[in-house]
């Protein structure tokens, strides 16, 4: 039997763990214990514990308690606490998701605990070192043994910083790298048959657009945010157009700090939009499938509209995911008001298909497989 410590701790995590968890308890469970320790990075229970009851993801085995709230210290306590777990759970291997200052901790206690890492969602790039998470994933990967990447571009990128498939027994020195598509995809069918309408009836919406936003480079400078506000209620009044806004509390916090008060009434209560709370995932898959487009800086958010063959007006410089965008079903809008104007027209007048490449709703089979196979 192989102990894998799988590391969770911010919201997209708790989701993309519940696709490796279900492969786990149906067609692995002879083969693999999996204990879970959750970072505690994200602690609101619209953040986290909704996840963990609503998708079945089993009860952590761990939970952390952080004291700091920036990256630097949020970093250091997670590896700090991990260490212990580590030496007490002695893992064959360690399984991290994603870009997050949780998965750099787990990168870095694994390497130094000399336990093979796996990375799911591996070889993602947006060249934008600015950006907390472009560091996390690069730094992770290398000190990775076996790379789940989502995508073919994900395997190309790797192989361009000299991570290649190894022919030899994996390693941090050999590691293997398999493009074995997007659990977030697997998670998206999986779910899609619970979701109920109660979401768009509690909050009347018909005829909208949903719009997400959490990247610092929107929420800490006050004129992105400024500006990302006036051009929505713009749209919305243009297009006569709910805008549906699940925000996120770093948002909430930015918003409260930076608008004034007039500013911030006239966005939070402007005709159009609906500010509400973090909703749960199937809520979320509900406002996905029926909305009209999807606004959004969020690295989930953008493929899952591509899931559910939505158009994506995606507000940053640039996208890891730009298979969406080269498809032209997605554009990059930055925080331009005339490029969210045109690419709301274009996106909406013509014909738009979706084929499918993000896997074939299965990856999380083949990542349990091939973890099978190559840890010893
Ligand atoms: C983090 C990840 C980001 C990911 C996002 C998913 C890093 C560097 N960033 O960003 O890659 O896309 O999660 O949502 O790891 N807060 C609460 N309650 C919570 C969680 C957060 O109030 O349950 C507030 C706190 O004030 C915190 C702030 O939100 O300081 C930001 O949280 P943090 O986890 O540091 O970063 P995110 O913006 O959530
Ligand atoms: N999500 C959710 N409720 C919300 C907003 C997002 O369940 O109110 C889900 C969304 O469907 C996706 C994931 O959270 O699966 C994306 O997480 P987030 O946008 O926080 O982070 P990112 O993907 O950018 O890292």
């Amino acid at each position: 039997m192989l102990k894998i410590l799988t590391l969770v701790g911010a919201r997209p995590q708790f989701i993309k763990a519940a696709a490796i968890s279900r492969a786990i308890k149906n067609s692995f469970s002879d083969k693999i214990e999996e204990v879970i320790v959750h970072s505690g990075q994200h602690y609101d229970a619209n953040m986290s514990s909704v996840f963990f009851e609503e998708l079945g993801l089993p009860v952590p085995n761990h939970i952390f308690k952080l004291q700091a709230q920036g990256h630097s210290g949020q970093t250091a306590e997670i590896l700090n606490q991990l260490e212990k777990v580590l030496l007490n759970e002695k893992p064959n291997a360690f399984l991290v998701y994603g870009d997050t200052n949780t998965t750099l901790a787990g990168a870095l206690a694994a390497s130094k605990n000399h336990i093979p890492l796996i990375h799911v969602e591996a070889g993602l790039r947006s060249f934008n070192k600015t950006m907390p998470e472009e560091i996390n994933r690069i730094l992770t990967d290398h000190c990775s043994s076996l790379l789940f990447c989502p995508t073919k571009t994900a395997v190309h990128n790797l192989k361009v910083e000299g991570i290649d498939h190894s022919a030899e027994k994996c390693s941090a020195n050999t590691p293997k790298v398999y493009s074995c598509g997007d659990i977030m995809y697997d998670n998206s069918l999986y779910f899609s048959k619970y979701v109920k309408a109660d979401v768009l009836n509690k909050n009347s919406l018909e005829n909208y657009l949903l719009f997400t936003m959490h990247r610092p480079s929107n929420t800490d400078e006050p004129h992105r945010l400024k500006s990302i506000c006036r051009m929505l209620m713009c749209l919305a009044d243009k297009h006569q157009k709910t805008i549906a806004f699940p925000v996120h509390p770093r948002t909430k916090k930015a918003l409260l700090t930076h608008l004034n008060v007039k500013e911030l009434d006239a966005f939070m209560h402007h005709r159009f939009v609906r500010v509400m709370e973090p909703v749960s995932f199937t809520d979320m898959i509900a406002l996905e499938k029926n909305c009209e487009m999807v606004i959004t800086d969020s690295g989930g958010v953008q493929k899952e509209a591509y899931f559910f063959e939505k158009p994506c007006l995606i507000l940053r410089s640039e996208t890891e995911w730009v298979e969406i965008v080269e498809q032209g079903v997605a554009a990059i809008v930055d925080v331009s008001e005339d490029k969210l104007n045109r690419s709301y027209d274009l996106l909406r007048s013509k014909s738009l298909t979706f084929p499918k490449l993000f896997g074939d709703g299965r990856s999380a089979e083949f990542i349990c497989k091939k973890i099978v196979e190559e840890i010893q």
